[in-house]
Protein backbone atom coordinates (compact mmCIF):
# COMPACT_ATOMS: atom_id res chain seq x y z
CA UNK A 1 0.00 0.00 0.00
CA UNK A 2 1.84 3.82 -0.99
CA UNK A 3 1.95 5.94 2.07
CA UNK A 4 -0.40 8.01 0.67
CA UNK A 5 -3.43 4.92 0.80
CA UNK A 6 -2.01 3.87 4.05
CA UNK A 7 -2.76 7.66 5.58
CA UNK A 8 -6.53 7.32 4.31
CA UNK A 9 -7.09 4.76 6.31
CA UNK A 10 -3.97 3.69 8.44
CA UNK A 11 -5.27 0.34 9.30
CA UNK A 12 -2.36 -0.48 11.60
CA UNK A 13 -3.02 2.37 13.87
CA UNK A 14 -6.83 1.15 14.26
CA UNK A 15 -5.98 -2.30 14.61
CA UNK A 16 -3.24 -1.55 17.60
CA UNK A 17 -6.21 0.60 19.55
CA UNK A 18 -9.00 -1.88 18.88
CA UNK A 19 -6.68 -4.72 20.47
CA UNK A 20 -5.55 -2.37 23.45
CA UNK A 21 -8.97 -1.62 23.94
CA UNK A 22 -7.95 1.84 25.75
CA UNK A 23 -9.62 4.80 23.10
CA UNK A 24 -12.66 5.72 24.49
CA UNK A 25 -14.88 7.32 21.24
CA UNK A 26 -17.23 9.57 22.72
CA UNK A 27 -18.88 12.24 20.06
CA UNK A 28 -22.40 12.23 21.04
CA UNK A 29 -25.41 11.22 19.07
CA UNK A 30 -28.05 14.23 18.83
CA UNK A 31 -31.31 12.24 19.05
CA UNK A 32 -33.48 14.95 18.21
CA UNK A 33 -32.08 15.39 14.77
CA UNK A 34 -33.11 11.78 14.07
CA UNK A 35 -36.57 11.62 15.35
CA UNK A 36 -38.37 12.25 12.35
CA UNK A 37 -36.62 8.68 10.32
CA UNK A 38 -38.73 5.95 9.93
CA UNK A 39 -37.62 3.14 12.56
CA UNK A 40 -37.36 0.57 9.10
CA UNK A 41 -35.31 2.96 7.80
CA UNK A 42 -31.87 1.65 6.37
CA UNK A 43 -28.32 3.16 8.56
CA UNK A 44 -24.95 3.02 7.61
CA UNK A 45 -22.54 3.89 9.94
CA UNK A 46 -19.28 4.65 8.15
CA UNK A 47 -16.34 4.13 10.26
CA UNK A 48 -17.99 2.53 12.64
CA UNK A 49 -15.43 1.48 15.27
CA UNK A 50 -16.53 -1.12 17.48
CA UNK A 51 -20.13 -0.12 17.18
CA UNK A 52 -20.40 2.07 19.33
CA UNK A 53 -23.14 4.29 17.37
CA UNK A 54 -24.96 1.44 16.42
CA UNK A 55 -25.93 -0.02 19.91
CA UNK A 56 -26.77 4.08 20.34
CA UNK A 57 -29.00 3.56 17.23
CA UNK A 58 -30.34 -0.10 18.43
CA UNK A 59 -32.04 1.22 21.86
CA UNK A 60 -33.62 3.99 19.31
CA UNK A 61 -35.53 1.01 17.89
CA UNK A 62 -33.75 1.63 14.21
CA UNK A 63 -33.43 -2.06 13.51
CA UNK A 64 -32.12 -1.84 9.79
CA UNK A 65 -28.26 -0.91 10.91
CA UNK A 66 -24.69 -2.10 8.72
CA UNK A 67 -21.10 -0.73 9.85
CA UNK A 68 -18.54 -0.56 7.86
CA UNK A 69 -14.86 0.25 9.02
CA UNK A 70 -11.55 -0.56 7.06
CA UNK A 71 -10.00 -1.46 10.33
CA UNK A 72 -10.31 -5.65 10.53
CA UNK A 73 -9.57 -5.50 14.45
CA UNK A 74 -12.43 -2.55 14.93
CA UNK A 75 -14.71 -4.99 12.94
CA UNK A 76 -13.58 -7.70 15.24
CA UNK A 77 -14.47 -5.88 18.27
CA UNK A 78 -17.93 -5.02 16.72
CA UNK A 79 -19.17 -8.70 16.21
CA UNK A 80 -18.12 -9.39 19.44
CA UNK A 81 -20.27 -6.78 21.66
CA UNK A 82 -22.72 -7.05 19.12
CA UNK A 83 -23.16 -10.28 17.72
CA UNK A 84 -26.72 -9.75 16.02
CA UNK A 85 -25.69 -6.73 13.96
CA UNK A 86 -24.33 -6.55 10.35
CA UNK A 87 -20.51 -5.14 10.08
CA UNK A 88 -18.31 -5.69 7.45
CA UNK A 89 -14.32 -4.85 6.53
CA UNK A 90 -13.95 -2.00 3.87
CA UNK A 91 -10.65 -3.36 1.85
CA UNK A 92 -10.71 -0.69 -0.64
CA UNK A 93 -12.08 2.69 0.99
CA UNK A 94 -14.39 4.55 0.61
CA UNK A 95 -15.98 2.17 -1.96
CA UNK A 96 -18.92 0.62 -0.48
CA UNK A 97 -20.76 -2.73 -1.26
CA UNK A 98 -24.01 -0.78 -1.88
CA UNK A 99 -26.53 -0.28 -4.74
CA UNK A 100 -26.41 3.76 -5.49
CA UNK A 101 -29.45 5.37 -3.74
CA UNK A 102 -29.94 2.47 -1.08
CA UNK A 103 -29.60 4.22 2.23
CA UNK A 104 -31.25 6.64 4.22
CA UNK A 105 -29.12 7.54 6.91
CA UNK A 106 -25.33 8.10 7.09
CA UNK A 107 -23.26 8.85 10.07
CA UNK A 108 -19.46 9.84 10.05
CA UNK A 109 -18.45 10.11 13.28
CA UNK A 110 -14.92 11.12 13.93
CA UNK A 111 -13.64 9.78 10.77
CA UNK A 112 -13.06 12.56 9.21
CA UNK A 113 -10.27 13.33 11.67
CA UNK A 114 -8.48 10.40 10.63
CA UNK A 115 -8.66 11.02 7.07
CA UNK A 116 -6.19 13.66 6.20
CA UNK A 117 -6.18 14.91 2.71
CA UNK A 118 -8.46 16.77 0.91
CA UNK A 119 -8.43 14.30 -1.98
CA UNK A 120 -9.54 11.56 0.09
CA UNK A 121 -12.35 13.05 1.83
CA UNK A 122 -13.79 14.31 -1.05
CA UNK A 123 -14.02 11.04 -2.82
CA UNK A 124 -15.76 9.67 0.56
CA UNK A 125 -18.26 12.57 0.49
CA UNK A 126 -18.98 11.42 -3.00
CA UNK A 127 -18.94 8.00 -2.68
CA UNK A 128 -21.78 8.50 0.84
CA UNK A 129 -23.53 10.52 -1.56
CA UNK A 130 -23.69 7.94 -4.30
CA UNK A 131 -24.95 5.33 -1.71
CA UNK A 132 -27.42 8.04 -0.22
CA UNK A 133 -31.08 7.92 -1.18
CA UNK A 134 -32.37 11.13 -2.38
CA UNK A 135 -33.06 13.07 0.82
CA UNK A 136 -31.54 10.98 2.80
CA UNK A 137 -29.68 12.55 5.58
CA UNK A 138 -26.03 12.72 6.20
CA UNK A 139 -25.20 13.31 9.90
CA UNK A 140 -21.44 14.35 10.11
CA UNK A 141 -19.34 14.74 13.85
CA UNK A 142 -15.57 16.16 13.62
CA UNK A 143 -13.46 18.01 14.90
CA UNK A 144 -12.47 21.61 14.34
CA UNK A 145 -9.15 23.35 14.68
CA UNK A 146 -8.34 23.91 17.88
CA UNK A 147 -7.28 27.71 19.95
CA UNK A 148 -4.96 26.37 22.66
CA UNK A 149 -1.02 26.26 22.57
CA UNK A 150 -0.55 22.47 22.25
CA UNK A 151 -2.76 22.22 18.88
CA UNK A 152 -1.41 25.50 17.22
CA UNK A 153 2.37 24.10 17.57
CA UNK A 154 1.77 20.68 16.48
CA UNK A 155 -0.47 22.34 13.35
CA UNK A 156 2.58 24.59 12.62
CA UNK A 157 5.40 21.79 13.07
CA UNK A 158 2.95 19.67 10.82
CA UNK A 159 1.69 22.15 8.15
CA UNK A 160 4.75 22.08 5.67
CA UNK A 161 4.99 18.09 5.77
CA UNK A 162 1.88 17.43 5.61
CA UNK A 163 0.38 20.01 3.20
CA UNK A 164 -2.50 21.27 5.21
CA UNK A 165 -3.01 23.13 8.11
CA UNK A 166 -4.65 21.49 11.09
CA UNK A 167 -3.00 17.74 10.34
CA UNK A 168 -0.55 16.72 12.90
CA UNK A 169 0.75 13.30 14.03
CA UNK A 170 -0.16 12.60 17.46
CA UNK A 171 2.49 11.21 20.50
CA UNK A 172 1.10 7.54 19.44
CA UNK A 173 1.57 7.72 15.48
CA UNK A 174 -2.06 8.25 14.18
CA UNK A 175 -2.11 11.08 11.52
CA UNK A 176 -4.87 13.22 12.56
CA UNK A 177 -6.64 16.25 10.81
CA UNK A 178 -8.76 19.46 12.64
CA UNK A 179 -10.73 21.74 10.36
CA UNK A 180 -11.32 25.32 9.68
CA UNK A 181 -15.26 25.31 10.14
CA UNK A 182 -16.11 26.40 6.63
CA UNK A 183 -13.89 23.80 5.27
CA UNK A 184 -17.39 21.24 6.43
CA UNK A 185 -19.36 23.73 4.25
CA UNK A 186 -16.92 23.55 0.98
CA UNK A 187 -16.82 19.55 1.40
CA UNK A 188 -20.49 19.33 1.80
CA UNK A 189 -21.44 22.17 -0.67
CA UNK A 190 -23.28 19.06 -2.73
CA UNK A 191 -25.86 18.44 -0.12
CA UNK A 192 -28.71 20.83 1.69
CA UNK A 193 -27.47 21.63 5.07
CA UNK A 194 -30.31 21.61 7.22
CA UNK A 195 -28.92 22.16 11.17
CA UNK A 196 -25.51 22.57 12.80
CA UNK A 197 -24.00 22.37 16.82
CA UNK A 198 -21.15 23.00 18.07
CA UNK A 199 -19.91 20.23 20.49
CA UNK A 200 -17.02 20.12 23.12
CA UNK A 201 -15.89 16.53 23.14
CA UNK A 202 -13.00 14.09 24.84
CA UNK A 203 -10.92 13.02 22.34
CA UNK A 204 -9.87 9.40 22.12
CA UNK A 205 -6.37 10.72 23.89
CA UNK A 206 -8.06 12.65 26.57
CA UNK A 207 -8.28 16.24 25.94
CA UNK A 208 -11.23 18.09 25.54
CA UNK A 209 -11.75 19.31 22.10
CA UNK A 210 -14.10 22.00 19.95
CA UNK A 211 -16.13 19.66 17.35
CA UNK A 212 -19.10 20.84 14.87
CA UNK A 213 -21.71 18.20 14.14
CA UNK A 214 -23.64 18.94 10.91
CA UNK A 215 -27.16 17.26 9.20
CA UNK A 216 -27.08 17.58 5.40
CA UNK A 217 -29.78 15.81 2.74
CA UNK A 218 -29.27 14.58 -0.08
CA UNK A 219 -31.20 16.93 -2.85
CA UNK A 220 -33.50 14.95 -4.99
CA UNK A 221 -32.70 15.26 -8.80
CA UNK A 222 -34.81 18.14 -9.80
CA UNK A 223 -34.21 20.03 -6.54
C1 LIG B 1 -12.13 7.77 16.06
S1 LIG B 1 -12.77 6.24 15.51
C2 LIG B 1 -14.53 6.56 15.56
C3 LIG B 1 -15.36 5.31 15.59
C4 LIG B 1 -16.87 5.53 15.60
N1 LIG B 1 -17.32 6.29 14.46
C5 LIG B 1 -17.32 6.20 16.88
O1 LIG B 1 -17.53 7.42 16.88
O2 LIG B 1 -17.46 5.51 17.89
C6 LIG B 1 -12.43 6.29 13.77
C7 LIG B 1 -12.73 5.00 13.02
O3 LIG B 1 -12.64 5.26 11.62
C8 LIG B 1 -12.01 4.16 10.99
N2 LIG B 1 -11.42 4.65 9.72
C9 LIG B 1 -10.31 5.39 9.54
N3 LIG B 1 -10.14 5.68 8.24
C10 LIG B 1 -11.18 5.10 7.59
C11 LIG B 1 -11.58 5.04 6.21
N4 LIG B 1 -10.87 5.65 5.25
N5 LIG B 1 -12.69 4.36 5.89
C12 LIG B 1 -13.42 3.73 6.88
N6 LIG B 1 -13.10 3.75 8.18
C13 LIG B 1 -12.00 4.44 8.53
C14 LIG B 1 -10.99 3.68 12.00
O4 LIG B 1 -10.60 2.34 11.76
C15 LIG B 1 -11.75 3.87 13.33
O5 LIG B 1 -12.45 2.71 13.68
Amino acid sequence: MSERDELGSQSAYWNAAAASGTKQFAHPLHLPWLEDVSRSATVLDYGCGYGRIMSDLAQQALNNLAGVDTSPKMIAQARQRHPTMQFTTLDTPPTLPMAAASVDVILLFAVLTCIPEDRAQRSLICELTRVLKPNGLLYVSDLLLQNDQRNQDRYAKSAERYGTYGVFKTDDGAVCRHHPSDWFTTLLAGLDPIATRHITVPTMNGHESEGIQLLTRKPTPNH
